[in-house]
């Protein structure tokens, strides 16, 4: 699962404040998309499950491990194993939400206090997180952005301090935690030399970093396109404990997800595939080749260490 956040509609009024949040807090956030593949009505007001001119199945936002919607919102037609959906300030009608739901999957339903035990009766089982707001503010009420912004992030910051999360590194502390990870990998384990392992690149690199139940393990950086438009992909590291569980290919993952982000936002509009490329080491040729990457090349001295060039295509329709 990477970590991205969808939206599933309402109010401009209280989405933008919630895209913030979520970028403010290393989540990348994904358009919608209609079933078909093609960019939907992204962030617009309408975002329902059926707006859009989707199909029967509905609008996906690829990747995503957490919807959020404030307004009037509309529920996705399907939830998969691990979602979480908070619906804030308006929330959906309550038979919208299915009977049985996978394992996993948690629904948030934030109403005015007055509304609180209506829902949590109409509800029953089928959701265990009805919060009612403090205060009961109405719709109007100058301080409800403030109050979803909040609940918001703490809703984000609960999630990612359970179980393994995979996201950008943008909290204050988490350059210091990626930088940790390469230390001890690179530098401790494999004897790179220190005054090689930072280098100029990690000032306009994106990192990510990847959570075990709130302790950082695993990292990532990706570097800006070079002159032919492939983004680098580098110091892909997961602490020796931990590995062998998936966070290295969930770092890969993540990067790739952001170099299509990147590329996104760069060109305003959806980018649907783009080149990633790296500099493999040669004993983690078979984790990249195991991931879909082409290896090439000869094998060339780095550091110290025998590498071997490697490069795929990552795609927008792999993310969902
Ligand atoms: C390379 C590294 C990042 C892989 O991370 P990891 O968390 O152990 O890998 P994952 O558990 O995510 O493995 C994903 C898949 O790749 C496979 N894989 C992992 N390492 C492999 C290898 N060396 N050769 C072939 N396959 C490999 C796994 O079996 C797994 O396959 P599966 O999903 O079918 O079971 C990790 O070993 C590491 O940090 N090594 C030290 C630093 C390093 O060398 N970094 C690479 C710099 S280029």
């Amino acid at each position: 699962m990477i970590a991205s956040v969808g939206l599933i509609g309402g109010d401009e009024r209280y989405t933008s404040p919630l895209v913030e949040v979520a970028r403010q807090l290393g989540f990348v956030v994904t358009p919608r998309m209609d079933d078909d593949g093609t960019p939907g009505g992204g962030e617009a007001a309408d975002g329902g499950a059926t707006a859009g001119g989707t199909g029967a199945s509905g609008p996906v936002w690829p990747g995503a491990s957490v919807l959020v919607g404030a307004g009037d919102v509309e529920l996705p037609a399907r939830f998969p194993a691990g979602l979480r959906v908070i619906a804030l300030v308006n929330p959906p009608d309550p038979d919208r939400i299915p009977a049985s739901l996978p394992d996993g999957v948690e629904v948030q339903v934030h109403v005015p206090l007055s509304k609180a035990a209506w829902w949590r009766v109409a509800v029953g089982d089928r959701v265990r997180h009805v919060y009612g707001y403090t205060l009961d503010l109405d719709e109007a009420h100058p301080s409800l952005v403030g109050l979803i912004r909040s609940r918001f992030a703490r809703a984000l910051v609960r999630f990612t301090q359970a179980g393994v999360w995979v996201r950008e590194a943008t909290r204050p502390t988490d350059l210091a935690d990626t930088f940790d990870i390469r230390w001890r990998v690179f530098v401790d384990e494999q004897h790179v030399p220190a005054d090689e392992e930072l280098d100029v690149r990690d000032a306009t690199a994106r990192h990510v970093i990847g959570h075990v139940d709130g302790v950082p393990c695993a990292t990532g950086r990706l570097l800006p396109p070079d002159d032919h438009g492939a983004y680098h992909l580098g110091r892909v590291a997961v602490l020796r404990e931990r590995r062998g569980t998936g966070l290295g290919r969930r770092i890969v993952r993540a990067l790739e997800r952001l170099a299509l982000d990147d590329a996104s936002a760069v060109a305003g509009r959806p980018v649907t595939e783009v080149p990633v490329a790296l500099s493999a080491q040669v004993r983690a040729v078979g984790f990249y080749a195991h991931l879909g990457y082409d290896i090439g090349g000869a094998t060339y001295l780095d550091a110290g260490i025998e590498h071997r060039d490697a490069h795929r295509l990552a795609r927008l329709s792999e993310f969902r």
